[in-house]
C-alpha cells in the first residue's frame, strides 16, 4: 500500500470519547487511513462497544494497532492517568502525532435554571479536559503534530438553553488559536472542527424543533450531517493536507453555519 491510500501510516492518534458517535467515526477513519489509534471512553457500559470498534479496526487489511483506555477526562487526574497508561502500553516510548479532543457533554439548562454543578460538569470535560490532556501530551508530541478540538456550531449560535455548552465550545475556539501560535514552531497545527447536528446519542437530547430549524437552514440538502462527513474533515486535517492550516475553526455543518 502506498502513502496515498494509507496517508496516516506510522502515525499514532489519540481520540477521546471514541466509544460512540463522532469520536468512534473519527477513530475508525484515522485507522482506515493507517494510523495506530488510542480510543478513550468513560463508562463501563461502553466496554462492549469499544471491543466491537477494536474488532472493526483490526479487521482492516493493513491491521492497524488499537489500544483502549477507560478514563474520566473531566477529573483533574484523568489526563495523566491516560498518559501513564499509554507509557506502559508503549513500553515507556510514547510518541503521539495526532490528538483529537472529542469527548464532550451537553447541558440544556437556561441561565435561570443552571447550577454550579452543571457548570462544573460541562466545563471540566469540555474545556479543562482538552486543556490538561493537551498539556500532558506535549512532552510526547512529535513535530508536525496535529491537535484537533471538536467544538460545535453552538459556540456561535446563541441557542437558548445552551449557554454552558455553547460558551464551553467558544472557549475551545480560543484555546485553539492560542495553542496554534504556541505550538506552530515545529510544524504542529491546532484546529477546531465545529459540527452541526449529527445523528448520535447526544443529538437525541437536543430539542427536536431546534434540529428541524437547523435542517431548514442547512445549505447542503437541508439535512443533518453524518458521522463520516465530520470524520473525513478531521482525518484530512490530521494528514499532510493539513500542513498549512492552523488556528482555524472549521464549520462542519453543510453550510448551516458559515464563518
Ligand atoms: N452529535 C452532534 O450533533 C454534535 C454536534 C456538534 C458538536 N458535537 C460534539 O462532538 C463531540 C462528540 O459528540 P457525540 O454526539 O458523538 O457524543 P456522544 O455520542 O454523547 O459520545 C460522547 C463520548 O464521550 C465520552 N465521554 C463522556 N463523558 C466523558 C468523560 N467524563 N471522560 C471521558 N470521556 C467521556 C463517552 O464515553 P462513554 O461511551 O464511555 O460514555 C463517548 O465516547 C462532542 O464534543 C460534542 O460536543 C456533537
Amino acid at each position: 500500500m502506498s502513502e496515498f491510500n494509507l496517508p496516516l501510516s506510522n502515525k499514532v492518534a489519540i481520540v477521546t470519547g471514541a466509544s460512540r458517535g463522532i469520536g468512534k467515526g473519527i477513530a475508525v477513519e484515522l485507522a482506515r487511513r493507517g494510523a495506530t489509534v488510542v480510543l478513550t471512553y468513560v463508562s463501563k457500559g461502553s466496554e462492549d462497544l469499544v471491543e466491537e470498534i477494536r474488532r472493526t479496526i483490526e479487521s482492516f487489511p493493513h491491521k492497524p494497532r488499537v489500544h483502549a483506555c477507560r478514563v474520566d477526562l473531566s477529573t483533574l487526574e484523568g489526563p495523566q492517568i491516560l498518559i501513564n497508561d499509554l507509557l506502559a502500553w508503549s513500553e515507556q516510548n510514547l510518541r503521539v502525532d495526532i490528538l483529537v479532543n472529542n469527548a464532550g457533554v451537553e447541558n440544556s439548562s437556561t441561565l435561570a435554571e443552571l447550577t454550579v454543578d452543571d457548570y462544573n460538569t460541562v466545563y471540566n470535560l469540555n474545556v479543562r479536559g482538552p486543556l490538561l490532556l493537551t498539556q500532558a501530551v506535549l512532552p510526547h508530541l512529535n513535530s508536525h503534530g496535529r491537535i484537533i478540538n471538536i467544538g460545535s456550531v453552538a459556540s456561535r449560535g446563541g441557542f437558548k438553553k445552551f449557554c454552558l455548552y455553547g460558551s464551553s465550545k467558544a472557549a475551545l475556539e480560543g484555546l485553539t488559536r492560542t495553542w496554534a501560535q504556541e505550538l506552530g514552531g515545529n510544524g504542529t497545527t491546532v484546529n477546531c472542527v465545529n459540527p452541526g447536528p449529527v445523528q448520535s446519542d447526544m443529538l437525541d437530547n437536543i430539542p427536536k424543533d431546534l434540529v428541524e430549524l437547523q435542517k431548514t437552514l442547512t445549505a447542503v440538502e437541508n439535512r443533518i450531517g453524518t458521522v463520516s462527513e465530520v470524520a473525513n474533515i478531521v482525518a484530512s486535517l490530521a494528514g499532510k493536507d493539513g500542513d498549512w492550516i492552523t488556528g482555524q475553526t472549521i464549520s462542519a455543518s453543510g453550510g448551516y453555519a458559515m464563518y
